[in-house]
């Protein structure tokens, strides 16, 4: 057995291979947050095709945390029954289901919405300049990733992920390019990690210990003066204590900055990540060749390996992938009758 298709425990969730759906967006919810048939469609189809764990995209915790009008969200209790029904439908195919809890900041795309971060700096000249944020404002944000993560227990995920990435609000605080505070909320790695900390404890609060946790974070902000690997493993070791199990490893989009992508472009910080805190760690970006998965996961680089575009081209790329690395996988019963 190859090591992409052995299993993999994380508290109490059992992982049937090491392929996971990392948060995709999909614009397609209704004005309010809800799910449409989109999403039940597009998720149960990823677990018929045999990934291991999806996590579903950034669904926004607050109305004004929405990436765009179109996000889903999990503010507001009723969204937890459209949300349900896709979970129960993935968990039917075999998959493990979780939700990336998300935050915006001053990236919310949503019109009219009020825009909030660490520090008064826009994004870019398309954004507005945000609010900087008051001590209320982060304790009802804190609030609002608490309630979320009750509303997922409810929708019954698996697991959820803390969206620290990609220069949304908590990674905004995390970013010394983006959070010029002089509180106890900025300056020093400690400070910048404390929204961070006080986010997952919350969460902690109420997602069950034996459920596993895992934060997104953005390791590398290939800017002068933000982030690297290094930075963001010791805010990591600072915020863990609170009940981190495992860490998805992206990076960018804190700043607007060129990435030089190339496959396994982000592989090398999951393995920087990963020695520093001890913890799991998921890896990815432009992985396409099952090969290349069985690498990064034969040498210990990265515990599972994250497949995003390739799994919107390609729903059934586990079922290819099993074959060319010699393994036999139970195939959806019916589909039985197109097994190579
Ligand atoms: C359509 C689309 C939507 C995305 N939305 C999210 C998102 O909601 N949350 C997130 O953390 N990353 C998001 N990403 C980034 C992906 O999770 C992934 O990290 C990225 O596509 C790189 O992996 P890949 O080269 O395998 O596609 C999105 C990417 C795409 C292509």
């Amino acid at each position: 057995m190859s090591e992409l298709f052995s299993k993999i425990k994380i508290k109490d969730m059992e992982v049937r291979n090491r392929i996971v759906m990392p948060p995709m967006c999909m614009y397609s919810s209704d004005d309010d947050g809800h799910a449409k048939p989109w999403h039940l469609i597009h998720y149960a189809t990823r677990a018929i095709g045999g990934a291991g764990l999806i996590i579903q995209e950034a669904t926004a915790v607050e109305k004004r945390g929405r990436i765009s009008a179109r996000d889903l969200g999990l503010w507001d209790d009723s969204h937890v029954e459209g949300l349900a029904r896709i979970v129960a439908e993935v968990k039917k195919h075999g998959a493990k289901m979780g939700v990336q809890l998300a935050h915006a900041g001053r990236k919310c795309g949503a019109p009219g919405e009020d825009l909030i971060a660490p520090s008064p700096i826009a994004f870019d000249e398309t954004y507005g300049v945000p609010r900087e944020m008051t001590r209320e404002d982060i304790m009802q944000v804190i609030e609002a990733f608490k309630a979320g993560a009750r509303r997922a227990l409810m929708a019954g995920y698996d697991i959820v992920e803390i969206h620290a990435a990609h220069g949304y609000l908590i990674n905004e605080f995390l970013s010394p390019l983006t959070n010029k505070r002089t509180d106890e909320y900025g300056g020093s790695l400690q400070n910048r990690a404390r929204f961070l900390k006080e986010v997952v404890k919350a969460v902690r609060e109420v997602w069950p210990e034996e459920k596993p946790l895992m934060v997104r974070v953005s390791a590398e902000e290939y800017a002068e003066g933000g982030n690297h690997p290094e930075d963001i493993a010791e805010m990591i070791n600072l915020v863990k204590g609170e009940g981190v199990d495992i860490i998805d490893v992206s990076s960018g989009a804190v700043v607007p900055a060129k990435i030089d992508a190339y496959p396994g472009y982000q592989v090398k910080f999951a393995e920087t990540i990963k020695e520093m805190t001890g913890l799991p760690v998921v890896a990815g970006g432009l992985i396409t060749v099952p090969e290349m998965a069985e690498e990064i996961l034969k040498n210990g680089r990265a515990d599972m390996v994250f497949l995003g575009r390739e799994l919107l081209r390609n729903p059934y790329w586990p079922l290819m992938a099993a074959r060319r690395l010699g393994d036999d996988i139970k195939w959806p019963e019916q589909y039985e009758r197109s097994k190579i």
